[in-house]
């Protein structure tokens, strides 16, 4: 995911130096060649070993170091980041950097990058709420950075409040958003994910295998790439991204009606949701008694929320899921066609890698005008990424006609 990206990863004095460590794994992890800078007062929580050793790179600590200067220097570290990253930032830092103060490695490193630089700040609650830390922050985003807000908690001081570090997922995030292409910005996406649960009666429904992983793949993603995403979630059990909106319900028909009362405010939908396609025609309001060797279930067709959607006169940009057991091509065509959609996602979820609960996918997209493409067996997480890149492209070709 961040291969290849070059990140400058910053750690100041701060009690939570220790969480820029759970950081720097995330980072190497995820691909990136990390060069990490400490402050002084960084060292007396961390030593830079720690560092050095999960980054594989040289930690810099002194601005005047001969040696590193003649082998990397810290221009040639400014020039060469993809993106810097301080965190944890104390309020001396983001003082320092507000005030165009460049007095040791890692802020003249800062002062003179052109890379998006991303602050995550950490601090007791009341200099966090300081008029003057205030306006520092204000003037630097004003200027273009990025900050990844501290979280309310308790506070190493004692203190209860805003101040605590992001946690290191958050900030990764942050980091992935910012260098992601931002060619959803100013779209409004709404994903919905997950199976229904259809209430036979107050213990009992009918569900399906759904885990809701290529729904949350695909909020995350297009999240990242700048769209207003609200997700409209049935029972999984996955935490919602940071920042979309999220919309809980249960039943198809709970489903269709957050879907329709918010679907003015989309550019896009994309209805990665397994929908039960029936429901019982009655819930009993008590427990239903095993008394009889046989039961039987009336079901009654639940509404094709996708079908709605594909009739409505002014629609938003249609995407619809296939999952089959054969035949992908032949039924995601007709999906395409009956429920008027402007792309379908077909998967085979008779296979083991592909489909429900796994976190991998193998697909093929198909579009109005015939063409096909197929997707050989990847993570649904860059399954979505191709998914948003159509999306994003169809979208702007719309806009332009
Ligand atoms: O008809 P089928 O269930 O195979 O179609 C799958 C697509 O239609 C998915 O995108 C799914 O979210 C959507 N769907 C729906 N409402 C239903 C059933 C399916 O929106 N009742």
């Amino acid at each position: 995911m961040l291969k290849e990206k070059q990140i400058v990863l910053g750690v100041t004095g701060g009690i939570a130096a220790y969480k820029a460590v759970e950081l720097l794994r995330l980072l190497t992890k995820a691909g990136a060649d990390v060069h990490v800078i400490m402050t002084s007062s960084a060292q007396e929580f961390v030593a830079p070993l720690t560092f050095q050793t999960l980054s594989a790179n040289p930690v810099h600590t002194e601005l005047f170091n001969l040696i590193a200067e003649r082998e990397i220097g810290h221009i040639a570290l400014a020039d060469r980041a993809d993106l810097f990253v301080i965190a944890p930032a104390t309020a001396n830092v983001i003082g320092k950097i507000a005030s165009g103060i460049a007095d040791d490695m890692l802020t003249t490193t800062i002062m003179a990058t052109k890379a998006p630089v991303l602050f995550a700040p950490a601090m007791n609650v009341n200099m966090y709420t300081n008029p003057i830390y205030r306006e520092n922050e204000e003037r630097l985003r004003k200027h273009g950075y990025l900050f990844v807000p501290p979280e309310k908690g308790a506070l190493a001081c004692g203190w209860e409040g805003e101040g605590k570090l992001a946690a290191p997922e958050t900030i990764f995030e942050a980091i992935v958003a910012a260098l992601s292409p931002q060619d959803l910005r100013g779209q409004t996406i709404m994903i919905t994910a997950g199976p229904t649960r259809e209430e036979i009666d107050p213990v009992r429904f009918i569900s399906n295998h759904s885990s809701g992983k290529m729904g949350y793949a695909l909020a995350m993603n297009a999240q990242r790439r700048g769209a207003r995403v609200i997700l409209v979630s049935g029972p999984v059990n996955l935490s919602a991204p940071d920042g979309v909106e999220l919309q809980s319900v249960a039943s198809a028909r709970e489903m269709q009606a957050a879907v329709m009362g918010r679907v003015g405010e989309c550019t896009a939908v994309i209805k990665a949701a397994a929908v039960a396609d029936y429901s019982p025609a009655r819930r009993s309001g008590v427990k239903i008694k095993k008394k009889n060797a046989e039961l039987s279930l009336e079901l009654v067709k639940t509404p094709d929320i996708l079908a709605g959607l594909g009739a409505l006169e002014t629609r938003p940009f249609l995407v619809g899921f296939a999952a089959e057991t054969g035949n992908l091509a032949e039924f995601a065509a007709g999906k395409l066609k009956d429920k008027n959609a402007d792309m379908i996602v077909a998967n085979d979820v008779s296979q083991a890698d592909a489909g429900f609960h796994v976190d991998t996918n193998r697909a093929m997209l198909l579009f109005r005008d015939g063409r096909i493409l197929e997707c050989p067996l990847m993570t649904k997480d860059a399954l979505a990424a191709i998914i948003l890149d159509h999306v994003a492209a169809e979208t702007a070709a719309r806009k332009n006609d």
